[in-house]
């Protein structure tokens, strides 16, 4: 594995260096620091990301048909940039403050039949915004399969950590875009994964640096 400069790279480059292998296909970009910390001391990721993972962060979603984020992010992260249509994963099934009046059409959410924020959603969103999957939770193997169904197989998910956990024991993530910055927080904040155990080799199929930053591109 050939480490790359950030730097030497245009955005066509990463365009390439970043094509999905095949659709449907679902990634899942976080960031930590080296102690392996997803937030910052502000108890956000904005607090540890930085110039050289915005830059990937910027190109996968280029490169990607929707958003897909846990409700958890949405609501801590103040999500607004709706430059491609948001999906909220959500078991209450209720639209953050920020986004509820977001243009028609761009923002949707998955969520199951016994949330108790349902009919208040469908008033908010439409009706055909709100996809149920589940009972109790969202069946996040059916949300991918849907997503793809209705126009969007080049899946992004920007966590959180919950919701990447699921998605890793549903057995759902084809590929982990993950920028280590150079930092160490010690303290205690959350890792990445927020879940149930699980065991999943991975295989690197590029690693970028900047300055210190490592981003790889990791695939399940
Ligand atoms: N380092 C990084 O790359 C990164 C990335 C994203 C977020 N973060 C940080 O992570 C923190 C948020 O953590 P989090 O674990 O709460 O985030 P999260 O995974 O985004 O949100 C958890 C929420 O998502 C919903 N959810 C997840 N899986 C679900 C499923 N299968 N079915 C139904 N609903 C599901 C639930 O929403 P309801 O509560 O609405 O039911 C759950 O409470 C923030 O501090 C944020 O800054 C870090």
């Amino acid at each position: 594995m050939e480490l790359r400069k950030l730097s030497d790279l245009t955005d066509a480059d990463l365009d390439e260096l970043y094509a999905v292998e095949s659709r449907p296909w679902l990634r899942v970009n976080m960031v930590s620091t080296v102690d392996g910390s997803a937030t910052g001391p502000n108890g956000r990721s904005g607090g540890i990301n930085n110039a050289a993972d915005k830059r990937v962060f910027d190109t996968l979603r280029r490169l990607c048909d929707c958003v897909v984020v846990g409700a958890g992010t949405a609501r801590d992260e103040g999500y607004r940039d709706l430059t491609k249509p948001l999906v909220l994963v959500s078991r209450r099934g209720e639209v953050p403050p920020r986004l509820r009046d977001a243009p028609a059409g761009s923002v949707l959410m998955a969520t199951c039949a016994a949330a108790e924020h349902l009919d208040e959603t469908r008033a908010i969103l439409g009706d055909d915004q709100v996809l149920v999957l589940g009972q109790h939770r969202v069946d996040l193997a059916e949300l991918k399969h849907t997503l793809a169904e209705r126009g969007y197989p080049s899946l992004l998910s920007e966590g959180g950590p919950q919701l990447l956990s699921g998605l890793l024991a549903e057995g759902v993530v084809d590929e982990l875009d993950l920028t280590v910055v150079p930092r160490l927080l010690a303290g205690e904040h959350p890792r990445i994964t927020d879940g149930a155990p699980v065991d999943l080799p991975l295989e690197l199929a590029l690693l970028l640096e900047d300055g210190g930053t490592l981003l790889g591109r990791w695939l399940t």
